[in-house]
């Protein structure tokens, strides 16, 4: 047992420590759940959600780049009703936070999966991705317009009985603009950020890698904007912030924290470790003991720009 106190809240919802899972690279939880013990986690999010399954983009839809991942998913997925179905009755039995995310084709398309679940049990939250980068609908135009956001967070918000989290694309001029525009909307949480814009090139045949062109990159590379983003927004407003990008120690965790985040996801690592939630919280552990604090809600806000 840790003397750390790692506990944390976002909002109203209180965490045993801020490591959560990010959309996408934690599948529907149980994929991990041999790996190590989940209830040892903050939370998990689940793979986006859409009314209807979806096959996603065609391969290629994966490219290795430096210190990072360009990925045009297409966000394959199960469909709500299966999820429900096949998936929420085993992950209710673990004693952690599932934040189910959220995609739609359309404003409607968003508002009918959050109306799937309301009133459900063992969700925590919704993560809403208005900020997919590799889908040619939808996704990316909604993202990059505040009145847009702020519309469908509040059609989503009456749909819904639970916390919003809306999970915003850095591939804006002013993500404080967005990120406004959803909390005036009705989100009680911003999740920042989404992968970055990218594509990758293949010499031989003169042809982009990805089918669909585009993609969205991920891991350590993008650990910089991501914490610009994050203090961006957290400079400007109040509203609790769930940072990611790049997160692959428990030291880059402290950075997000000192920046503005009250807790992060981790993503792109659990590709390179599948044990990766759980060795970053022993090295968060570790790094606050060296550090010498006992608890981490001090490091939250803690960069000396704040003060
Ligand atoms: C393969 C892959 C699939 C993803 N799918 C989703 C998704 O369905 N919904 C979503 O909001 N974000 C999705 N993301 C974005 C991640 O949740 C995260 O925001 C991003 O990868 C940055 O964090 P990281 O650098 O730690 O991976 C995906 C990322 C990857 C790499």
């Amino acid at each position: 047992m840790s003397a750390v106190d790692l506990s944390v809240s976002v909002g109203d919802l209180k965490f045993k420590n801020p490591l959560i899972g990010a959309s996408g690279t934690f599948g529907y939880g149980l994929e991990f759940a041999s790996l190590y013990d989940l209830s040892q986690i903050g939370g998990f999010v689940t793979k986006g959600l859409s009314l209807r399954p979806r096959e996603g983009n065609p391969p290629h839809r994966i490219a290795e780049s430096s210190s990072g991942m360009i990925n045009s998913i297409g966000l394959n997925n199960i469909g709500v009703e299966v999820f429900l179905r096949e998936k929420l009755p085993q992950l209710t039995q673990i004693d952690t936070h599932i934040i189910v995310n959220v995609y739609g084709q359309d404003p409607e398309d968003f508002v009918a999966v959050a109306r799937e679940l309301k009133g459900v049990k063992g969700i925590s939250a919704l993560e809403v991705n208005v900020s997919c980068p590799n889908v040619d609908k939808g996704g990316l135009d909604l993202g990059t317009e505040p009145i847009q956001v702020q519309k469908l967070l509040e059609r989503i918000s009456k749909a819904c009985d639970k916390p919003l989290w809306a999970k915003l694309t850095p591939n804006v001029t002013s993500i404080v603009e967005i990120a406004q525009a959803a909390a005036d909307g009705g989100a009680q949480a911003l999740s920042l950020i989404n992968s970055v814009k990218a594509t990758a090139v293949d010499l031989r045949s003169k042809s982009p890698i990805l089918s669909r062109v585009y993609g969205g990159l991920s891991g350590p590379a993008i650990k910089p904007i991501a914490l610009a983003k994050v203090l961006e927004v957290a400079m400007k407003m109040e509203i609790p912030i769930v940072g990611m990008g790049g997160i692959s120690t428990g030291e880059d965790v402290l950075e997000f924290l000192l920046c503005g985040a009250h807790a992060v996801q981790i993503g792109t690592q659990n590709f390179v470790r599948s044990d990766a939630m759980w060795t970053i919280k022993k090295e968060l552990e570790l790094g606050l003991e060296r550090f010498g604090s006992d608890t981490i809600g001090s490091w939250v806000r803690g960069l000396s720009v704040f003060s």
